[in-house]
Formats: structure tokens, sequence, C-alpha cells
């Protein structure tokens, strides 16, 4: 049997921070109001010279020193974003370059905050089919560039980061599972639109993400739970089977959601959000490479990864570490 083995994570979060206070300060909101709601607290700020491949580089080679690999012999990248500096040629060709690989083969896939799990599931497939053998996942987000920083609804959200994991063929287990959905009804509900679209129509609002939280977030805590049920019923597994929940890092109160359906504690889940605030694609990656790197997730443990975002797109992996 060939299964996909984790060999290398990585993450980057841009040195500037911009606290729940900062933001009081442009818009009428409070930290106590924003903490309670989301438990965030601060997020980090690209650089005005920072770019979703420069970031994604800097987390990919952190994942390549880790699998002690060469970037050489990587031979597939896939760079999750929303937020890529050009339209093409895609990010992950961007980051190909950067790391000097010349042959591989690079794509971008945009699944909003689901994908760097829509990534490491089409990863999945192509190891096991035995098309690749070495494939590099990033999400990389530079969410402060589509956000309306006089929106209180949404500019005391996101944050700006990147994750990194590379993955390998192997013959133990690995990734055990991955579902990927999406359902294309809830265009209304988060959205954002084209920056060409916007600087056309010369309307400020077109160019940034639109939300309407309360709806999302009750439609997210649903599907999440069912994503939950999905994964455990397909592996044959107990809730009391999983060792770590990974979840995208939107909201304190849809990750406890989902932990109460595992019957887990907090304890259990990696949390990143109170200084990360949501990174999109890169919350999951980044979440999992800290609890790796600070070696709360060990070797043959059961860790569950889940997300949920604009489309609607939702997904989960599970997988061995
Ligand atoms: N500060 C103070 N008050 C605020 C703020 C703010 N920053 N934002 C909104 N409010 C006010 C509203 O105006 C409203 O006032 P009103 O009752 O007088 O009209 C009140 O607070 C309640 O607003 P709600 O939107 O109902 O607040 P809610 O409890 O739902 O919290 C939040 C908002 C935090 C956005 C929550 O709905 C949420 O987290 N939603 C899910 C977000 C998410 O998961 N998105 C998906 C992933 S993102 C992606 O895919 C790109």
């Amino acid at each position: 049997n060939r299964w996909t083995k984790v060999i290398g994570t990585g993450g980057y979060l841009p040195p500037i921070i911009r606290t729940n206070d900062d933001i009081s300060s442009m818009v009428d909101t409070s930290d106590s109001w924003i903490y309670e709601r989301t438990g965030i607290k601060s997020r980090r700020i690209a650089g005005p010279e920072e770019t979703a491949s420069s970031m994604a580089e800097i987390a990919a080679r952190q994942a390549i020193d880790m699998a002690g690999i060469a970037a050489t012999d990587i031979d597939m990248i896939i760079v999750a974003t929303g937020t890529p500096e050009r339209v093409y040629p895609s990010t992950a060709c961007l980051l190909q370059e950067r790391l000097g690989i010349k042959h591989a083969v690079g794509f971008d896939i945009q699944a909003a905050c689901s994908g760097s799990v829509y990534g490491l599931s089409i990863a999945d497939q192509y190891i096991k089919t035995g098309f690749a053998n070495n494939v590099l996942v990033v999400g990389s987000e530079i969410c402060s560039r589509i956000v309306d920083w006089s929106d209180r609804s949404t500019c005391i959200l996101f944050g700006d980061g990147a994750g990194a994991i590379l993955l390998t063929a192997g013959t133990e287990p690995g990734i055990l599972s991955t579902h990927i959905h999406s359902d294309g009804g809830y265009e209304d509900l988060l959205y954002c639109p084209n920056p060409q679209v916007a600087a056309e129509a010369k309307q400020h609002e077109l160019a940034f993400i639109s939300m309407r939280g309360n709806e999302v977030f009750k439609v997210a805590v649903n599907t999440l739970g069912r994503i939950v049920d999905e994964t455990l019923a397909a592996n044959g597994l107990q809730q009391s089977d999983i060792d770590w929940l990974v979840p995208h890092q939107a909201n304190t109160r849809i990750i406890a959601a989902t932990a109460k359906k595992l019957g887990m504690s907090m304890d259990q889940v990696i949390l990143t959000l109170e200084n990360q605030g949501n990174t999109s694609s890169a919350s999951v990656l980044l979440a999992f490479n800290e609890g790796v790197r600070d070696g709360r997730i060990q070797g043959g443990q059961t860790v569950l990864m889940e997300a949920f975002g604009a489309g609607f797109t939702w997904g989960s992996v599970l997988l061995r570490y």
C-alpha cells in the first residue's frame, strides 16, 4: 500500500502586530467585544514588500529543512491562496522559481479558508496513485489587503501568514482519509470581488471581503458537525480515537462547538487565533506546524484537521502523524 506521510512542516508570521486596541482606534469597537465574540486579541500584518509567494517561501523552506530532503526532490507544489500577487503566473509557479525547482508541476487552488484542506486532499490523491512522490502544500494569505479597515464587522477577524507541509509516499499511514465539499449557493453570505471589478466600477466597497457573519457562523457550526461525523464513520473510528483537533481558526466559539461534538476538551485543540486571527487558507497549516514544533503532536497520534470557508467550501483531513 502507498500512503501519504507528513515529513515536514513550516510557518511564517509577518512581524507587524495589530492588536484589538489598535483596531479600536480605527473603528467603533473594543478589545473586550472582539475577544469575547471571536477569541482574537491580535493579528499579524504583512509589510509592504511582502507577497503571498515571499511568505510561502519562508514557510516552505522550514518544511523542507525539517524533512531533510533537497528542494529539487519536490515534484509537485500546490499553493492555496485567496490573495495571490499575480492573477498569473500562479503563486505556486512563483514559489517554484524562488525555491529553484526546475522539474515539478505547480498550481494554485482557490477554496477560501478551506484551501489547505483541499490542497492536502489533492496531494494525497496524486501521491496514492504514484503520480507524485514529494508534494509541497502551502497556504499563504495577505488578508489585510482585501479587508476594509473601516468595516468593523470584518476587519477585526483576519490576519496574514503562511503555513507549509511536505508530504511523501510511504508504506505506513499517513493520511487516513480526506473529505472535501462545496455548495455554491451561499455567495451572498461571504464573498470578495475581483480587484479588477472594483477598479472598473470605482466603488471602494467592491474591493473587499463582504460577510454576513452571523449567518456564516450558523452554517459553519452545522456543517463542521457533519464533517466530523462523516470522517469518523469513513474510518470506523470513535470520538475518543482522535488525539488532536487542528481546526481552521475563524472563531473560538465555532471551534469549541466542533470540539464538543468530538467530546474533546479544548486542551486537545491546537488554537492559534488569539494572536493570529483568521489567516484563511494558512490557518490549519500554521496550527499544525505549531503543534508539531512545540511537541504537542507526537508521532503515531491521530489528528483531525477541518475547515470551512467562502463558497461555501468545507473539508477534513484525518491523519496519523
Ligand atoms: N465591535 C462592536 N460591535 C460590533 C462589531 C465590532 N467589531 N461588529 C459588529 N458589531 C455589532 C453589530 O453591528 C451588531 O449590532 P446591532 O445588534 O446593534 O445590529 C452586533 O454587534 C451583533 O452583530 P453580529 O454580527 O450578530 O455579531 P456576532 O455575534 O455574530 O459576531 C462575528 C460577529 C464575530 C463576525 C461572528 O458572526 C463570526 O465569527 N462569524 C463567522 C465568521 C466565519 O467563520 N467566517 C468564515 C470563514 S472566513 C472565509 O472563508 C474568508
